[in-house]
């Protein structure tokens, strides 16, 4: 299923954060959505999912428009969300937290699959370990690995991701770069916002390059490395 976003706008109280987004997700791909620290990535996804209301533009899912939803509906339509801070639930098990990613999407038609517990637990071993204990006891990139994981309880056909891999250590980074590409190949597509290119555009086959709440290139990830110009305004410190 295609998913696109056109001339979306978007608002904090009066000042404006989206100038016109558009972008596209085709079934099966991983894209990138890149750029500097403010430009709006993190909007992006907050928009789409209905957290922040779009002013202006389409967001369509399947041909089908989706702004202006709740979040939840928006969810339920087949589009996860693994925001930036990793809102798990502290007090319950990582068993009891995948249960309610299960739970939060009851009677959603199934996408990609069906995420059981089995099934998590083969992807992320770390949280088969971890099972019993508490959201709490967790290290950064488990935690992390458990936010994807129990937003995958919701069998998303897309799934968008903000930045996964941020604070996490060298070795972290890899294995949650590594669970993206698995979850892929399993049939989800990933908007997967990214600070590290490198990570970004090792998953991505396309990516997009945002300034000032616009996109401001797109590429295929290959066209992205070797857009020098691009890469130094937009994306290196
Ligand atoms: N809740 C909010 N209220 C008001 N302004 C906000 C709010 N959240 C973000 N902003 C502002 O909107 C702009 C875009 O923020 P956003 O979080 O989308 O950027 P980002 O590209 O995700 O940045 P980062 O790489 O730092 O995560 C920034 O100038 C930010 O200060
Ligand atoms: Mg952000």
């Amino acid at each position: 299923m295609l998913f696109r976003v056109q001339g979306v706008t978007a608002f904090y109280d009066k000042s404006q954060i989206l100038h016109g987004v558009d972008l596209e997700v085709r079934s099966g791909e991983i894209v990138a959505l890149l750029g500097r620290n403010g430009v709006g990535k993190s909007t992006t996804l907050r928009t789409i999912m209905g957290i922040v209301k779009p002013a202006a533009g389409t967001i369509t899912w399947g041909g089908q428009p989706v702004q202006g939803r709740r979040s939840h509906r928006i969810a339920r339509l087949g589009i996860g969300y693994v925001p930036e801070d990793r809102a798990i639930f502290e007090r319950l098990s990582v068993t009891e937290n995948l249960l309610m990613g299960r739970r939060a999407m009851q009677g959603r038609e199934q996408g990609a699959g069906a995420w059981d517990l089995e099934r998590i637990y083969s992807v992320f071993p770390i949280l088969r370990d971890r099972q019993h204990q508490r959201g709490t006891t967790l290290s950064g990139g488990e935690q992390q690995m458990l936010t994807i994981a129990r937003t995958l309880m919701g069998n998303p056909s897309l799934l968008l991701v903000d930045e996964p891999t941020e604070g996490l250590a060298p070795l972290i980074r890899k294995m949650v770069a590594q669970i993206l590409r698995e979850i892929n190949q399993a049939g989800v597509s990933i908007l997967l916002v990214e600070q590290n290119m490198n990570v970004a555009l090792n998953l991505a086959q396309r990516g997009y390059v945002m300034a000032k709440g616009q996109i401001v290139f797109s590429g295929t990830s290959q066209e992205i490395r070797q857009a020098d110009d691009i890469r130094r305004r937009y994306l290196e410190v």
